[in-house]
């Protein structure tokens, strides 16, 4: 089966070279055009615009960073929805809130086509190694026949229903993680003076109850302030937004998350500015790094 693919960012890239790597031919695109060099390395085509990859394939897949990124691909000139009918299906598996979700839903079956939205869990290293898990709702034939395609990019997906439920899914998923995440890091960089056990905490965090692969898989990089991106702070940032968004639509009180979120937002005056001007490409755990650091050494600095 021909599959086309839209954004080669760090997800899309590779995911999409799974694919290959499993035996289907893929038809790439991204906006930033010579990212798709190293897939037709592989031996992918490439299409010059959304709309010509969609012609040309039968499932189109898109993976962009964000809301208006996934509603550009659709609605823009030369878009997907120039050339989606009947018989095409479009798989969004960005992390978008349910009402763009919905948005693009409504447009791509006024059009004849299906849609199914499929954000996925699992970060750089899962999505290079196939073992993604994607979260998948919308229409349920087309879910069932990109099937094929989910088990070459991720160990499991699940079926959850009605266009929207996948979105949620998710964002509740990236909202526990990134409360845990800025707890857990805090430990990291709490004292600059228990550095030299920072091995013994990573040793009793994996040995414990609290063992998570997230820790075992971020906590040894930050110790050594190893801070490439697997999961950049902007895309984490916003989904602490629109998981907030959720949690006002439902009257649901998150406190902890909105402090977790005031922490990710990168352009807050009060980071210094050598982090405000970096952070938003970098891993989050720079941050949360840096921030404690900065808050450590702020309190420090007044109680001396
Ligand atoms: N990284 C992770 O650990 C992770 C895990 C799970 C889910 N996700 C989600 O997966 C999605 C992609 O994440 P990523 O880490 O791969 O992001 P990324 O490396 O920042 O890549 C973003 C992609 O979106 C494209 N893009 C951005 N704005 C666009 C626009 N207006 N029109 C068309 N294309 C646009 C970029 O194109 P250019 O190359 O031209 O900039 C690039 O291909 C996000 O929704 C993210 O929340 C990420």
């Amino acid at each position: 089966m021909e599959i086309g693919f839209l954004g080669l960012g760090i997800m899309g890239k590779a995911m999409s070279m799974n694919l290959i790597k499993k035996g289907f031919k893929v038809t790439v695109w991204n906006r930033t055009l010579s990212r798709c060099d190293e897939l037709v390395e592989m031996g992918a085509s490439v299409g010059e615009t959304p709309a010509a990859v969609v012609k040309k394939c039968k499932i189109t897949i898109a993976m962009v960073s964000d809301p208006a990124a996934a509603l550009s691909v659709v609605f823009d000139k030369d878009g997907v929805l120039e050339e989606i009918s009947s018989g095409k299906g479009y798989v969004d598996m960005s992390t978008v809130d349910p009402e763009t979700s919905s948005k693009i839903s409504e447009a791509i079956t006024s059009k004849g086509g299906s849609f199914v939205e499929a954000p996925v869990s699992g970060s750089k290293q899962p999505a290079e190694a196939a073992l993604l898990v994607i979260l998948a709702a919308g229409d349920k034939a087309l879910y069932e026949e990109a099937i094929p395609a989910f088990n070459a990019m991720g160990k499991k997906s699940f079926y959850l229903g009605p266009i929207g439920n996948g979105a949620r899914m998710k964002l509740v998923v990236n909202m526990i993680m990134g409360r845990y995440a800025h707890c857990s890091f805090l430990a990291t960089s709490l004292n600059p003076k228990m550095r030299q056990y920072s091995n013994l905490l990573m040793s009793d965090c994996h040995l414990g109850a609290i063992a998570t692969p997230m820790f075992k898989g971020k906590g040894p990089n930050m110790i050594k302030s190893n801070f490439s991106p697997a999961f950049p702070l902007k895309h984490q940032q916003k989904d602490m937004r629109l998981a907030l968004a959720l949690g006002d639509e439902n009257a649901v009180s998150m406190p902890i998350a909105a402090a977790a979120n005031e922490v990710k937002k990168s352009e807050t005056p009060a980071l210094p500015i050598s982090l405000s001007s970096t952070a938003s490409h970098s891993s989050f755990c720079a941050l949360i790094t840096d921030v404690t650091q900065f808050e450590m050494s702020s309190k420090i600095r007044s109680r001396t």
